[in-house]
């Protein structure tokens, strides 16, 4: 039984990540593969507990390395639980957002840096890394638009449009860092056309 293929879908807030990945994980069964979809943070029992956690109350509940520990406690849950045993059952795992969300939210926006949440996350992820990371981005000026509409309600979503900005700033830092696994993808224009080019940035894996 071959490993399956581990894919992250990320992105800033409303970017369409949740109609993309349906479309994705559809084109993928369309090729006989099995696939689970899931999601960060949540994904299991034990992490959805954490989401709660870490979504609801005032913005100052947590201390910004509080909070990335507990993103990474999540991570490592769903991890061990769900993404795993998927992998290892050749399943295909499609994750709507992982570790690198941390790595721009926490990292970038909220100041740890990138490297150090890096680490964090190291050691409860062990080596079931996504295999490609597509990242849904909008350009600058249609990126402020979204900001400034998307009035966020929760503890994240709701943070300063400066904050949405470092985190569209580090996804593309992070791009330039992995290119073979990390893909920007164009979000604007049609439904469909996003989801072609989604698809086209997996070929790859599904040949
Ligand atoms: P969610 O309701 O899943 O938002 P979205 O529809 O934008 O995916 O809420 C997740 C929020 O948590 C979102 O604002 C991004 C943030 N987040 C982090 O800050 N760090 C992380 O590691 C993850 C997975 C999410």
């Amino acid at each position: 039984m071959s490993r399956g293929k581990f894919i992250s879908l990320e992105g800033g807030e409303g970017v369409g990540k949740s109609t993309q990945i349906g479309a994705l994980a559809h084109a993928i069964r369309s090729r006989g593969i099995e696939v689970v979809e899931t999601r960060e943070p949540g994904g299991s029992e034990g992490a959805e507990r954490i989401r709660e956690l870490l979504l609801t109350g005032s913005d100052d509940r947590w201390g910004g390395q509080a909070e990335a520990l507990l993103f990474a406690a999540a991570r490592a849950d769903h991890v061990d639980k769900v993404i795993r045993p998927a992998l290892l059952s050749g399943k295909w795992v499609l994750s709507d957002r992982f570790v690198d969300s941390s790595l721009a939210y926490q990292g970038g926006a909220g100041g740890l840096g990138i490297e150090s949440v890096r680490e964090i996350n190291a050691f409860g992820i062990g080596a079931d890394f996504p295999d490609r990371t597509l990242v849904l981005m909008l350009d600058e000026g249609s990126e402020r638009a979204r900001v400034r509409d998307a009035a966020g309600s929760d503890r994240i979503g709701g943070r300063p449009a400066d904050y949405h900005h470092k985190v569209a700033t580090a996804f593309r830092l992070i791009a330039a860092e992995e290119p073979e696994r990390v893909k920007l993808i164009d979000a604007s224009g049609a439904p469909e056309d996003v989801s072609q080019r989604l698809i086209d940035a997996i070929q790859d894996l599904l040949a």
